[in-house]
């Protein structure tokens, strides 16, 4: 039986489960999940126990009588991410129990008692005998050519981890903090959503950023764990994604006297700059969801998961530069410096087609990301601002699978609309819909991993026009403070443009 290497086994120790993405020459993609459960002499919880507690590391266990399996992550009923199903021991062996409509599957042959088969895939732990280390190989997948392991990163529950952003109402004297609103809640009272388009929606529409995270946790969170089983994009009445996302007023002034900030200066205002344009990455991972879900019925629900996914992960990041922000710099909170919101200029650029979203954010504008990011992170570390390079690195490994997912969707669309070259396409798309060069330096390293081969960016220019005034003054009009905001505000230049 041919193999693919996943890992050491001893690099599988810390976390119960993995997602794993396999892609092909083709380009094709495989996402799977990789189960590690305990054999019964263990001492440690029960497999159910472990099943609501995928993200805690093992203490002390051995690396004797592991049971590792792999199978497709999506569910092949309704197409439910298998990750957070929940483990059980039965008369038929081991099996996962979907979190939306409970089919069960055996994780060694894939069959259900309903009558459905998912793909599961056989694995074996050999010794290599270069280094005396057991690794975990899963057999090969049937069609396709040179499949290779792009991702394996632990299902997680960390999202839930990171320390809380800092409520407006405690930024400091002297910096206005808008009128005293009334607490609203993460569910609404009234029409509270239902489905994952009416939670994007609202998310869109929530504009205080600390309330826009706690709602993405909620949705992403149910959505997850079956408590959301409907998309609801075939629903005729489907609500709509808002022109622009709102702002609160009372983040979109320039309140600080940056000569102020001292030696803080560039790294609070690198990190301000960061957490505005994560929040505007909250929203851009919702609107893919809301404004094209919709639109193209035959998306298929690991879609969805993959876009809710980035949501959360952007929510992350946003907690997590807005808390460094805090620490490093506590008379200058999140809402305090002028942001700008030229990221969203890209969003309505491409708000007609799915095709060009997926090419101008994230395989531009994401994409870039991973070229400036290592330059980011060395500042940092020169700064001898430990904490926040970690914050970074961690933003860094979840962009590349970001970009990942939007080579992954951008292809399949390409195949949809008749196998149309997604390198021909994508040029094509960069030429319509961004401004001069594709610039590097490029971290081909990164940018390959994610599926952006040289030949997709390599002398690349975009031959979109400026718009002229008349242009920009009815944008401005039509989509209201944000942009008034962008052009009235001296846009910060970090995070794409070394
Ligand atoms: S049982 Fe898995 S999607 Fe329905």
């Amino acid at each position: 039986m041919e193999l693919i290497q996943i890992s050491a086994l001893q690099d599988l120790l810390s976390h119960f489960r993995f997602h794993l993405t396999l892609r092909s020459e083709e380009g094709h993609y495989h996402s799977l999940i990789l189960f590690r459960l305990a054999s019964g002499k263990e001492t440690e919880p029960s497999l159910s126990d472990k099943a609501h507690d995928a993200s805690k590391p093992e203490q002390g266990a051995s690396i004797e009588d592991r049971q590792i399996y792999v199978m497709e992550a999506s569910c092949p009923h309704l197409g439910a991410d298998m990750s957070h199903a929940e483990i059980e021991e039965c008369d038929m062996g081991v099996i996962a129990v979907c979190p939306w409509h409970r089919y069960d599957f055996n994780l060694k042959t894939g069959k259900s008692e309903t009558g459905l088969t998912t793909c599961t895939y056989a694995v074996e732990v050999k010794t290599d005998p270069k280094d005396g280390l057991e690794k975990v190989y899963m057999e090969y997948p049937k069609g396709g050519r040179n499949w290779r392991l792009i991702e394996l990163r632990p299902v997680s529950e960390e999202f839930a981890d990171p320390p809380s952003p800092i409520p407006i109402q405690y930024l400091p004297e002297g910096i206005e903090s808008g009128e005293p609103r009334e607490d609203e809640p993460v569910i609404p009272m009234t029409r509270a959503p239902t489905t994952l388009m009416q939670w994007a929606v609202l998310i869109l529409n929530t504009p205080d950023p600390m309330l826009k995270v706690e709602r993405t946790r909620h949705a992403a969170h149910m959505f997850f764990t079956g408590k959301l089983a409907l998309v609801g994009n075939k629903s005729p009445s489907a609500p709509q994604p808002p022109h622009t996302p709102p702002r609160d007023a009372s983040f979109s002034r320039n309140t600080v006297d940056v000569s102020k900030i001292r030696s803080r200066k560039n790294r609070a205002v690198m990190l301000h700059a960061l957490a505005n344009i994560e929040q505007w990455a909250i929203d851009l991972a919702w609107d893919i969801i809301a404004r094209f879900g919709p639109v193209h019925h035959n998306l298929p629900p690991a879609f969805f998961f993959d876009f809710t996914k980035m949501a959360l992960d952007e929510s992350k990041h946003f907690s997590l530069l807005t808390s460094r922000l805090a620490a490093i710099s506590p008379s200058t909170p999140y809402g305090s410096m002028p942001v700008h919101a030229s990221l969203w200029e890209s969003a309505t650029i491409t708000s007609h087609s799915l095709r060009s979203r997926l090419a101008i954010i994230h395989l531009v504008h994401e994409a870039r990301g991973l070229d400036v990011n290592p330059a980011t992170i060395e500042r940092f570390k020169k700064a001898g601002d430990m904490d926040t390079v970690a914050v970074m690195e961690v933003i860094h490994a979840d962009e590349v699978t970001h970009v990942t997912s939007g080579h992954r969707w951008f292809t399949w669309i390409c195949a949809q609309e008749g196998d149309v070259d997604p390198v021909d396409a994508f040029r094509a798309e960069v030429k319509k819909g961004w401004r001069g060069d594709i610039k590097g330096p490029f971290n081909v390293e990164d940018r390959e991993k994610a599926g952006l081969t040289r030949e997709f960016y390599e002398g690349l220019k975009g031959e979109m026009g400026f718009p002229t005034t008349e242009q920009r003054i009815g944008e401005t009009q039509k989509s209201g403070a944000v942009e008034q905001l962008a052009t009235r505000v001296s846009a910060l230049q970090v995070g794409y443009e070394h």
